[in-house]
């Protein structure tokens, strides 16, 4: 029985005081299902998010880091810093950071690289616009955006890289992805990494996820798990989540 994960990303929502006040109510409501469960405040408040979580299985993240281990970048944050405030790992290449803060590949390559030197375990984000999938370059997009994130790295120092397929247009839209495209879409990473490393790593499914069709979405063979964003500002939906995918991991 896979385990799969359940990642909410908070994006640029909570302040330290709205996170601790949301974990005093989440974490009751999902206790003993709190294996591969991980949250992403925002920076600043992910030291005390961290601390909070120290005493349980959940794992916190960060949204976003610098490439560079350290230097003359006002305003940036590095994999350092997100270690040391309690990151277990960190998003690479959301849809947000490549196409509202034009993150290009080699910028997200580079990231991915010294996230792994740190010891930083990488979420990389991958995912076709709508204009691609119109165009029928969804296949090529993935295969694209996975190649160059994972050029020349060695096979080994990628033990712990967890992959996310978030197609643009179903984030914060309200419309997913159907199970027919999530898994074709799963099934073309799966073959790129398999290419890669020679072997598989999990692969969750973002955009729209809510608690109304979470579980159909882990019932597919392809889908390691879920990172959700909308619905896992709320503590009572993303419990519900969280309790949904138990649920069904254990029937
Ligand atoms: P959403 O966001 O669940 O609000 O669509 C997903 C994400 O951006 O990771």
């Amino acid at each position: 029985m896979k385990q799969s994960w359940i990642i909410g990303n908070w994006k640029m929502h909570k302040t330290t005081r709205e996170a601790l006040e949301y974990l005093e109510r989440f974490l009751p409501l999902i206790k003993g299902r709190e294996q591969n469960v991980g949250l992403i405040p925002s920076f600043f408040s992910l030291s005390a998010v961290s601390e909070r979580l120290r005493s349980t299985p959940l794992l916190a993240g960060a949204q976003n880091m610098h490439e560079a281990r350290d230097g003359a970048f006002t305003g940036e944050v590095s994999a350092l810093m997100l270690k040391e405030a309690g990151a277990s790992f960190v998003l690479l290449g959301h849809s947000e950071r490549r196409h509202v803060f034009h993150e290009g590949l080699a910028q997200i390559h580079a990231k991915l690289k010294r996230a792994l030197q740190e010891d930083l375990r990488p979420l990389l984000c991958v995912g076709e616009t709508e204009l691609e999938r119109l165009e029928g370059q969804t296949k090529a997009v993935l295969e694209k955006q996975l190649g160059t994130a994972l050029e020349g790295i060695e096979k080994q120092d990628l033990e712990t890289l967890l992959v996310a397929y978030e197609p643009v247009w179903a984030i914060g839209t309200g419309k997913r992805a159907s199970l027919e495209e999530i898994k074709s879409a799963h099934q073309t990473i799966q073959a790129q990494i398999k290419k890669l490393l020679g072997k598989k790593v999990p692969i969750l499914y973002g955009g729209s996820v809510n608690e109304e069709n979470v579980e159909t979405l882990v019932a597919l063979e392809e889908v390691d798990g879920v990172l959700v964003g909308g619905a896992s500002l709320d503590p009572e939906s993303f419990a519900l989540i969280v309790q949904k995918i138990y649920d069904a991991q254990a029937r």
